[in-house]
């Protein structure tokens, strides 16, 4: 505990300026997605969003097999967080929560294996705001304001959250300048109101706004509309004024968006990611969720038809020719003992 607590203390603090970074997204944000991102060029990743009720009930334990850290649910023994040493310097955890307490609660427990700290101050989902969750704490100020103070005076990572522009220029800097008042470390802003959706255009020029009134670092986000490569990842950070971008739908699609030299061709990023998912015993519902979204419409060609039967990762793996590759590791993890099945198969 002692060593994890020195290298805690001796690891550089996250700097949140200048930097490409992998937006939380749900389902997507998993361990495999994470580590494939940061070979692609991302500065940072987020985790998916991670509630603080599951956080708070979670067991830490050392998986060895895989050589990861797996916080499990005790009642059932799914693994809700898993992460490993690879991603520990560049990665933040997004937390939903709506209580100053039990988020400070989650942020001691997890802070020794994660380098920033999220709270989600954006999402529009009903479960978030009848929890008083994501973008129900935009319309509660004070309440998002206490919950960062709290965190911020109390653990040794960066704080920052993720909020959504109002409606109103000027509200949107106040609330800004509000939560940067707290401690944070920079702020991350989608630059679409609370009931704008991802069809609608996003407004990076009230982010430019924002960015200039405020000296907090922001992390403009929201323009995946428009982004094919790694340019437009630039054009989209240079249009807000940003300091740092982080990208979500365009790389849900295609994560090689982070890579200077040029997107990769489609299988052999799908190859990468499930050899990942291999590595770390990735939950087949998540790989093949994930492989979905980078197929998109070739879901409908013959080879689609047939992986969208795919149950188990072996199966999924024999269409991209790595058969042998999960069967030999999957043996191999069976020897040492492996427990930790991110969720049970369905
Ligand atoms: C998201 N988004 C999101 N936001 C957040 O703060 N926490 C989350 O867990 C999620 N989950 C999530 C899942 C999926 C599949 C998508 C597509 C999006 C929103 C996301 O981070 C981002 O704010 C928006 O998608 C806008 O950015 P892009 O897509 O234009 O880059």
């Amino acid at each position: 505990f002692l060593n994890k607590f020195q290298n805690m203390k001796s690891r550089p603090k996250l700097d949140y300026r200048n930097k490409l970074m992998l937006a939380p997204m749900v389902r997507v944000g998993t361990l495999p997605m994470r580590l494939l991102a940061l070979e692609m060029g991302a500065d940072i990743v987020y985790t998916e969003e991670l509630i603080d009720l599951k956080l708070i009930k979670s067991i830490r334990r050392h998986n060895p097999a895989l050589g990861t850290v797996d916080f499990v649910d005790p009642s059932d023994g799914t693994v809700v967080f898993r992460t490993c040493a690879l991603e520990t310097s560049r990665l933040v955890l997004q937390m939903g929560t709506s209580d100053a307490t039990r988020a400070l609660a989650v942020g001691k427990l997890l802070q020794q294996d994660i380098s920033g700290l999220d709270i989600n101050m954006g999402c529009p989902k009903e479960f978030s705001i009848k929890g008083g969750m994501g973008a129900a704490l935009l319309a509660d100020p004070d309440k998002a304001a206490l919950i960062l103070r709290t965190l911020c005076s109390n653990l040794d990572i960066p704080v920052t959250c993720k909020i959504r522009i109002l409606p109103d220029l000027d509200d949107t800097i106040s609330l800004v300048e509000k939560l940067a008042d707290t401690g944070i470390a920079a702020i991350g802003i989608h630059a679409r109101t609370r009931d704008e959706r991802p069809q609608h255009r996003p407004h990076p020029d009230v982010l430019r706004a924002v960015a200039k009134a405020v000296s907090i670092p922001i992390i403009a986000n929201g323009g995946s509309r428009n982004m094919q490569k790694y340019e437009d990842i630039l054009k989209f950070q240079l249009e807000c004024g940003a300091d740092s971008v982080m990208v979500a739908r365009a790389a849900q699609i295609n994560v090689s968006i982070f890579r200077r030299d040029g997107l990769l061709p489609m299988d052999e990023l799908i190859e990468k990611y499930l050899r990942l998912c291999v590595d770390y015993d990735n939950a087949p519902h998540n790989a093949k969720y994930c492989v979905q979204n980078m197929l998109k419409e070739l879901q409908e060609t013959p080879r689609g038809k047939r992986f969208l039967q795919c149950q188990t990762l072996q199966q999924i793996c024999e269409i991209w020719h790595l058969g042998d590759y999960c069967r030999r590791k999957q043996k191999e993890l069976r020897t040492l003992g492996n427990s930790g099945r991110a969720e049970v198969e369905p």
